[in-house]
């Protein structure tokens, strides 16, 4: 049988990545993240779209040949068609419609969430575990949070999601206040390691079903540096690492109360995380004992999965390429997009 080789292409936000996937192995994995955004404590649209330009052909050229193959071999191009930002989606949408149509090869557009979701199906090697269906996913991001439950790879329904704030919000901005850099979540999750998570208490949200909220404890924590700096200029120098701990614990107590009850309101026998915050080490640990304690496969990605790359867009039309689901040559990029 011939070979199914897929080209995958993400540029939904400010990572520039291209990965190439046989037969469902990975292959090559290659990201350029975009160090330009951190003096302005955020990604600046109009820089990263900028920024995907000037990567896209180095980086999938680089992908093409640590994977010891060439545009030849391709039986298809997947890129992220959405969500994210506008202007860096049509960078990646342009150039896989322009190798698609310049090889003759199918097209495949792939929905950014999607992507983190089947992240867990990236085999690096032979033998390699992936989940079996149903599972539930907890998709926790700077743009998400989001209980899922996974009938298949195609079929995925959101159980719960943020009413405000995505868990990634409330990491970065928590840090902002404590004047970390931007992205704050991993450097309050190494903070974290050394501090207290009972030393301070913050205002826990009470939201009916499914569904999270993370803008209260936002506010909680502002609050709590607000009357601690009255008390002493130092406050934050001399409490940082409680502080860290103290938020990620909050963070992940919310996390897990309401994965708790969508367990028990799907009866799976497995549970996956995915996006950026999955890799707070407080998160995975937290989601092990849980599923250790109740004798649930937890499925905890590496961590170089977590973040955007091309591997699960790779990955996640490699699943669509097999359905014979391709995308016509004449389709714009979505800003939003739901699962
Ligand atoms: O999935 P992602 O790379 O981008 C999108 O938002 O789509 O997620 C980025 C988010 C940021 O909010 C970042 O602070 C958070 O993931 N993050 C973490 C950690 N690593 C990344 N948050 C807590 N602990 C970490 N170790």
């Amino acid at each position: 049988m011939k070979d199914i080789v897929i080209l995958g292409i993400e540029s939904s936000c400010d990572d520039t990545s291209a990965a190439v996937i046989r037969n469902g192995l990975l292959l090559s994995n290659v990201i350029a993240s975009q160090s330009v955004h951190e003096e302005f404590g955020g990604v600046v649209p109009e820089l990263a779209s900028r920024a995907h330009q000037q990567n896209i052909v180095p980086v999938v050229d680089s992908a093409l040949k640590r994977a010891g193959i060439t545009k030849g071999d391709l039986s298809a191009i997947a890129f992220t068609r959405g969500p994210g930002l506008l202007g860096s989606l049509l960078v990646g949408t342009s150039f896989a419609k322009g190798m698609s149509l310049g090889l003759g090869i199918p097209l495949v557009d792939v929905n950014h969430l999607h992507g983190h979701v089947l992240s867990h199906f990236i085999r690096e090697q032979e033998g390699d575990e992936v989940p079996e269906f149903p599972y539930l996913t907890l998709l926790i991001s700077g743009g998400n949070s989001q209980l899922i439950l996974v009938k298949s790879s195609d079929d995925m329904e959101i159980l719960g999601r943020t009413i405000d704030d995505a868990a990634g919000e409330a990491f970065d901005k928590c840090a902002k206040v404590m004047g970390l850099p931007y992205p704050g979540g991993p450097h309050i999750d190494r903070l974290a390691a050394e501090g207290n998570p009972k030393a301070f208490k913050f205002s826990k949200p009470h939201i009916a079903g499914l569904d999270y909220s993370f803008s209260g404890l936002k506010t909680s924590f502002l609050y709590t540096v607000r009357d601690g700096l009255k008390q002493s200029e130092s406050f934050i120098d001399d409490n940082r690492a409680d502080l860290a701990a103290s938020v990620q614990r909050a963070i992940i107590e919310t996390l897990m109360h309401k994965l708790e009850a969508a367990v028990k309101q799907t009866g799976v026998k497995a549970v996956a995380i995915g996006g950026g915050v999955s890799a707070n080490s407080g998160v995975r640990a937290a989601v092990e004992e849980f599923c250790a304690s109740r004798g649930l496969r937890a499925w905890i990605p590496p961590r170089k999965f977590t973040t955007d790359n091309a591997a699960m867009v790779a990955i996640a039309g490699y699943f669509k390429f097999l359905r014979g689901v391709y995308c016509p040559l004449d389709a714009a990029p979505f800003a939003r997009l739901e699962i």
